[in-house]
């Protein structure tokens, strides 16, 4: 099956947004399975800047793009994106759109909720995009949420506004917060149906549908392995699974469909809001890569915490994730660089990992266990192919490479859209 899974490698924004719209040229379908509009993802091209977080990055190439039923969809916030990328010259109808009708609605409770738990966190916070993305997600599990189907049925979003009201406006009320009233909600989401249903469908047959005429399926991955709820960096993580496997489940396409997993990985490492992050650097060179990188969230405007690259966490990644090839990205950003470091394992409390273990206090005291690796001097800014790149980054790829256990299939050296060095094509298996 020629699909291709693109999920994050790291702690997010990695780059996934430039890359899906560089493949999604040799794919018929992009599709999200999970997160929300806590992703952010920015694609270059030309003189034109989008910034997309929940409609699939797909869209630019004009490409159908399919939201999954694991997506959580704050229907205003999908409906000013919308608005958005039209104004922005891109066609967004019926017919390059669709919304399974099984997805999760995030309400403006959702937000609330998770900013005043946030401010009650104090210093423990886990620093969220305050967007409501953890609340929605426990709703689903509670089997209390709205979904993108009660839209169409007046009846059911009134009794289970009932039932929604009932935990969260006890919630708000124990932080102190603002409760909110069911007439005004019951209004506000009546008000969004008319907008949204008409882009409303099963998603499952139309993926059946492609699976049977041999259409190629691209899977548009949010956050990142670290962020995953389960393998990740818990309890700072973000609240859906982002792994390859979650493709599956948040699209009801086969697992077997999922095709080439490709994790995304920039030459170096990001994160934003809290968390351990044991290669993170604290001085000028971490300043440089956040300027030169231009490291600061699409969805916040936060500045992202920058280090070296963390090859024991991405070879972790890669297992736990799926992944089969990686795609290195911005390694640009590293030019000028004399000495690289590359994180290969973890001194914690004087016993020396290979991974990082799960348990909080283990991962705050984890100190990296760094490995030197000669710069290069020649820019890498805009190569197209391999043989433009200064001898050194080719050695800094393949040591990288050999760290962890799996190939650079694809290269990124700027952020516009044909920056790009393809090695293998993903699509061919
Ligand atoms: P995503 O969330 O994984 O899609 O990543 P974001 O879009 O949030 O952040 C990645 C940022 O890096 C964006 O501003 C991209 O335009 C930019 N970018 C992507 N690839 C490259 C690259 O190879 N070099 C440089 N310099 N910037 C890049
Ligand atoms: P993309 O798709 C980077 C982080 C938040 C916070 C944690 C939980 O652009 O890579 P949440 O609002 O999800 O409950 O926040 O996860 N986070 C991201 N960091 N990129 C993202 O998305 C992120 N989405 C969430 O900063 O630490
Ligand atoms: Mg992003």
């Amino acid at each position: 099956m020629a699909n291709v899974t693109v999920i994050g490698a790291q702690w997010g924004d990695e780059g996934k947004g430039k890359v899906v719209d560089w493949l999604a040229s040799r794919a018929d379908l992009v599709v999200r399975f999970q997160g929300g509009h806590n992703a952010g993802h920015t694609l270059v091209v030309g003189n034109q800047t989008y910034k997309l977080s929940l409609l699939p990055s797909g869209l630019v190439r004009g490409k159908m793009g399919i939201i999954g039923n694991g997506v959580v969809i704050d229907p205003e916030a999908l409906l000013a994106e919308i608005d958005r990328v039209i104004s922005q010259g891109l066609k967004v109808s019926p017919e390059t759109l669709r919304i399974a009708e099984n997805a999760i609605l995030i309400l403006p409770l959702h937000g609330a909720i998770d900013r005043a738990r946030e401010a009650a966190r104090g210093d423990a916070k886990i620093g969220t995009t305050g967007r409501g993305i953890g609340p929605a997600y426990e709703d689903k599990v509670a089997r209390r949420a709205i979904r993108v189907c009660d839209l169409a049925e007046p009846e059911t979003l009134s009794f289970k506004l009932d039932e929604l009201l009932l935990h969260h406006n006890t919630l708000l009320k124990g932080l102190g917060a603002p409760t909110f009233e069911k007439q005004a909600l019951f209004d506000q989401l009546l008000a969004y149906a008319p907008r949204i249903l008409p882009f409303v469908e099963p998603v499952w047959e139309r993926l059946d549908e492609a699976r049977r005429s041999g259409k190629r399926v691209l899977f548009e991955g949010a956050q990142a392995v670290m962020l995953d709820v389960d393998h990740g960096t818990y309890p700072f993580v973000t609240s859906s699974n982002t792994v390859a496997a979650n493709a599956s489940i948040g699209s009801g396409m086969a697992p077997s469909a999922l095709g080439f997993v490709l994790g995304i990985a920039k030459a170096y490492c990001t994160r934003v809001g809290s968390g351990p992050f044991p290669s993170e650097l604290h001085d000028d060179i971490g300043r440089l890569l956040g300027e030169r990188g231009r490291e600061f969230g699409t969805v916040t405007g936060r500045p992202r915490r920058c280090g070296w690259f963390d090859a024991a966490m991405v070879r972790q990644a890669i297992k736990v994730g799926g992944i089969q090839g990686i795609v290195m990205t911005k390694i640009d950003v590293l030019d000028g660089l004399p000495e690289l470091k590359v994180c290969v394992g973890y001194r914690i409390n004087g016993q020396e990992y290979n991974y990082l273990p799960a348990a909080m206090r283990a991962q705050a005291a984890a100190e990296p266990i760094y490995e030197t690796i000669a710069g290069w001097s020649a820019s890498t800014k805009g190569a197209r192919s391999y043989a433009e790149l200064p001898a050194e980054a080719v050695k800094y790829i393949r040591r990288v490479e050999e760290l962890i256990e799996a190939p650079v299939t694809l290269l990124s050296t700027g952020p516009e859209r044909d920056d790009t060095i393809m090695m293998r094509d993903p699509f061919e298996g």
